[in-house]
């Protein structure tokens, strides 16, 4: 057996590289932009008042710094310190907080009003102090420049879109942007991914075994066989994650309908009340209200001009949202998943984008809503994975994406619409195994218990 990709069991490769950056949740958009937050309000008074942001989450974390009266005896030496930041799901990155500063936020109330100069004399801190808390958005002001009224509007807009403050502040810092990984260009050679998984063992102990068994078992049960080769089950059994394509052979218009259609069609719709209506799949939903749409990149597929689309399950029609050529296509789509280029060969990507507006007016705050959300899309995923499988197409999922620089080429709206992850679909390249888990079969035996 080949060895799979290290992500096939390495769940780190999900954190993000070096290059990593982040961009907000809330970050305003205007005209179909993002607009950057900006941070000088200028123009503070001693009458502006302010309060505590909302949500407020801060977190405390130890961080190494060198010694300096170790330094000074000439000797290199490191010492923790500990730091304080607020997370911000406006700008989706921690904002560093002072001691002063911790003290001024835990003296606020996010409901009411504090002026300024008096924030400042119960502190014993200068305004200037306060003021530079303002600019870095640490605090909420009522000032009327561009900058505190879009922070203002946008914890508003989290708030009435029911976003739970966990959730939001999960979502916007998980967000990655130009992130890039070096798994298009690592060595793929079984015996280079034994030596990085062994390197990564002697690091972090032994993988926990692969087949679990409860020690504390009252009894066991053995149960009849059970024969799996019906079409069905051959379906089932046929799935996998297909990382080499066919260059230069189209996928048939046909085959992508299907799994369009399959996947993320409309089966039935219900009225529950006036003016709410469910709608059901070939996958469950919570709530049955199927927040996630498919946006489609389109590289090379029959009748269709390359670019980014919406599909739409009302008609079952595909909206041209932007026509990109083949070639630039597939490098935005080997961008866009964090430089994963065998991904990039595929004929299409299908973005999954959570409208979180229509989930969370059901599930306001709810704490298990953003979690429901993403099982949502790992279920469309494998009824996506499994429409391949019968036709004999190669399907993957990913969700290491750039899913900020996602959001921004299809001009979303940061809060209402949650870029979650990416199916893609090609022709199977049967002459390269590298890539691909390759695994013994596998069926159940009495000795198993031992292991
Ligand atoms: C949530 C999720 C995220 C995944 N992300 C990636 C990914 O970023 N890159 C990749 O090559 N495969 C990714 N995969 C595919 C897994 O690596 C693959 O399912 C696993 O190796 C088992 O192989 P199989 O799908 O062929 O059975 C992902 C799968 C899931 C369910």
């Amino acid at each position: 057996m080949s060895p799979a990709p290290d992500h096939a069991s390495m769940p780190g490769r999900f954190h993000p590289g070096p290059v990593a950056s982040h961009a907000g949740l809330l970050e305003p958009v205007a005209g179909g932009k993002a607009v950057a937050a900006g941070t000088g309000m200028g123009g503070h008074t001693r009458r502006m008042r302010i309060r505590r942001r909302n949500p407020c989450l801060v977190e405390f974390e130890d961080v190494l710094v060198p010694d300096l009266s170790a330094l000074l005896r000439g000797r290199a030496r490191l010492d923790s310190s500990i730091s304080a930041s607020l997370l911000c799901p406006v700008a989706g990155r921690k904002l560093p907080l002072s001691a002063d500063e911790v003290g001024v936020i835990a003296s606020l109330s996010a409901d009411r009003w504090h002026p300024v100069a008096d924030v400042a004399e119960s502190r014993a801190l200068p305004i200037a102090t306060i003021h530079s808390m303002v600019d870095r958005q640490l605090v909420c002001s009522d000032g009327d420049d561009p900058a505190a009224t879009r922070l203002r509007e946008a914890e508003a807009r989290l708030e009435s879109i029911g976003w739970h403050p966990h959730a939001a502040v999960y979502h916007a810092l998980s967000g990655w942007q130009g992130v890039s990984g070096e798994e298009g260009s690592r060595c793929h050679a079984a015996i280079a991914q034994v030596e990085r998984l062994q390197r990564h063992a002697s690091s972090h102990g032994r993988l926990p075994s692969h087949f679990h068994r409860r020690d504390d078992a009252l009894d066991r049960v053995r149960l009849p066989p059970e024969p799996f080769d019906d079409d069905f089950a051959r379906v089932l059994r046929n799935r996998r994650t297909t990382r080499h394509f066919r260059k230069g052979v189209p996928l048939p218009l046909a085959h992508f309908t299907r799994l369009l259609h399959g996947t993320f069609g409309a089966m039935g719709t219900e009225t529950l009340a006036p003016g709410m209506v469910a709608i059901r799949r070939t996958s469950p939903s919570g709530g049955g209200l199927h927040p996630i749409e498919a946006y489609p990149l389109v590289m090379d597929v029959e009748g269709l001009q390359p670019g980014f689309y919406h599909y739409e399950p009302a008609t079952h029609m595909l909206a041209l949202l932007e026509s990109i050529p083949s070639n630039p296509a597939r490098e935005l789509a080997a961008t866009l998943l964090i430089g994963q280029t065998y991904f990039a060969q595929a004929s299409a990507l299908v973005f999954h984008v959570a409208r979180i507006d229509r989930h969370h007016w059901k599930y306001r705050r709810h704490p298990k809503a953003y979690k429901a959300v993403l099982l949502d899309s790992g279920h469309l995923s494998q009824t996506f994975h499994l429409l391949a499988a019968e036709r004999a197409l190669g399907a993957f999922y990913t969700a290491a994406i750039n899913d900020v620089d996602v959001s921004r080429r299809l001009h979303l709206d940061p809060l209402r619409e949650a870029v979650i992850a990416a199916n893609g679909v090609g022709v199977i390249d049967h002459r390269q195994n590298e890539l691909h888990l390759n695994p013994e079969p596998y069926a159940p035996r009495p000795d198993a218990l031992a292991c």
